[in-house]
């Protein structure tokens, strides 16, 4: 009813797992999209988000006659993808914060990986329920497929050596589950959804098992709806990206994970140089269905309700952070609480300047990405003297040259997912400042090794 729509909110779904065990392309068969084969070296490194309305769902269960009987009284889910790869755990830790339950993807061929355990342990933290996908089950020896058929359906089709091989590869999944402390069992066996977590084999390429995997998210999030609280009172907002569209200037896109948003709301976010305090031109989403992070037709909003991924116009966007929380000034906070609270989230991330003022200068696209990085360059024990998001200007090249008289290796520009002004790159090759870009973090890590090792040769 409309007086629901109006106090609860739609539950977050986060999609956690090892890297390349096929997360995104799960969400591709569903959403009937392409970003995965649109990926810098196929693999994600931001945070995605796209709503999968109610009537999507029941559409896709329609195999499941099960599935036909649940309801769901929210418009639908919204559902975060996250990256696998190891140097991205900050960003898997953000969006597990921002979920209510989980898919924890899990490669069939390989068991449980170093990130699924990290998964795990983020899930657990947050006492998050979740559900676990066995994908790439087409990779069997042997696998016939049948597109789109729910598990069951598929598997009486297969050959006994086939299902046997599925058998045995539950079997041990479940027991290295069991290492780590759960009850893992297969879905239609799960009497106990307390104490067993549902496993079911999927394949992203085939659709097969995708069904029963939808079938059992929506359940889990009716579960949840019904045992904790799902009203809307209190804002929660994060910035995910900062982007230009042509037509509408610079833009941020944001998951509102709690509450409302109004088309000329006063609103505060991280900048720069400060914090910047805006209205809201225009509120908009992409169609149902369709990743925020990708490019697309967006829809016109006068008011939001959580959640949602949110792209947002409003002037003065430009200096926005990306990894900030968004503040909307009002009845809950007032302008000037809203800007300390924005101060204080960029200090937070000046604890990753060594404290000897010597170290490499660092630039990321994004507040989330920069922060990957430091932990990244933390964890390989590069030190940092700078940091800055956005594109490397001339005055970070300025900054980085301070390094050549103490030490010549550290006066280079790591620049992660970001663009190098002319002037900025023509400067640094006059005083002798090396930038090195990458879209993929570990790959500057590489870079920067070998420059070290033919300076000391
Ligand atoms: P990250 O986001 O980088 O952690 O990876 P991911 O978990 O999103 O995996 P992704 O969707 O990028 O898939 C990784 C690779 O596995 C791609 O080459 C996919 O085509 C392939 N893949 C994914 N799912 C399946 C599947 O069910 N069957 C087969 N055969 N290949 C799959
Ligand atoms: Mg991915
Ligand atoms: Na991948």
């Amino acid at each position: 009813s409309e007086t629901e729509k109006n106090t609860l909110r739609s539950p977050i779904c986060a999609i956690l797992g090892h890297v390349d065990t096929g997360k995104t392309k799960i969400l591709d068969r569903i959403r009937k999209s392409k970003v995965q084969e649109g990926e810098a070296g196929g693999i994600t490194q931001q945070i995605g988000a796209s709503f999968f309305p109610v009537e999507e769902l029941r559409r896709k269960t329609k195999s499941i006659p099960a599935a036909q009987r649940l309801q769901l009284s929210v418009p639908g889910l919204l559902v975060i993808d996250t990256p696998g790869h190891e140097s991205f755990a900050n960003l898997r830790s953000r969006g597990s914060s921002l979920c209510d339950i989980a898919i924890l993807v899990v490669d069939i061929m390989h068991g449980l990986q170093q990130q699924t355990l990290e998964s795990l342990h983020l899930l657990r933290v947050r006492n998050s329920p979740f559900i676990v996908a066995l994908n790439k089950i087409d990779r069997m020896y042997g696998w016939e497929p049948h597109q789109d058929a729910p598990l069951r359906d598929t598997m009486k089709k297969q050959e006994k050596h086939v299902r046997d091989e599925y058998d045995a590869r539950v079997q041990k999944t479940i027991t290295e589950f069991a290492e780590q402390g759960i009850n893992a069992i297969e879905y239609h066996k799960n009497k106990d959804f307390r104490k067993y977590v549902s496993l079911v084999g999927t394949s992203a390429v085939t659709g097969e098992g995708i069904p029963d995997l939808l079938m059992l998210l929506v359940q889990l999030a009716q579960r949840f709806m019904t045992e904790r609280l799902t009203t809307r009172d209190r804002l929660e907002c994060s910035v995910l990206e900062v982007k230009m569209i042509e037509g509408l200037g610079t833009t941020i896109d944001v998951i509102l994970v709690n509450g409302v948003l109004h088309e000329g709301d006063e609103i505060v976010v991280c900048g720069l140089n400060g914090p910047i305090v805006t209205n809201i031109r225009a509120l908009l989403t992409p169609k149902p269905m369709h990743e925020i992070r990708v490019k697309t037709d967006y829809i016109h909003h006068k008011v939001i309700y959580a959640s949602q991924g949110v792209k947002i116009a409003a002037p003065d966007l430009v200096d926005a952070i990306a990894g900030s929380s968004l503040y909307v000034v009002g009845d809950e906070i007032d302008r000037e609480a809203a800007i300390d609270l924005a101060k204080k989230e960029v200090s937070d991330l000046n604890r990753y300047i060594d404290k000897s003022g010597y170290g490499v200068f660092v630039q990321a696209s994004t507040l989330g990405s920069l922060e990957a990085l430091l932990s990244y360059l933390e964890q390989v024990e590069i030190p940092v003297s700078g940091i800055g998001v956005g594109p490397v200007h001339r005055k970070n090249v300025m900054a980085a040259s301070t390094m050549l008289e103490h030490k010549k290796e550290y006066a280079v520009i790591l620049a992660f997912d970001v663009r190098v002004g002319q002037d900025a790159a023509r400067f640094a090759e006059e005083c002798g400042v090396r930038i090195f870009t990458a879209d993929i973090i570990y790959h500057l890590f590489d870079m920067f090794k070998k420059y070290v090792e033919d300076i000391e040769a």
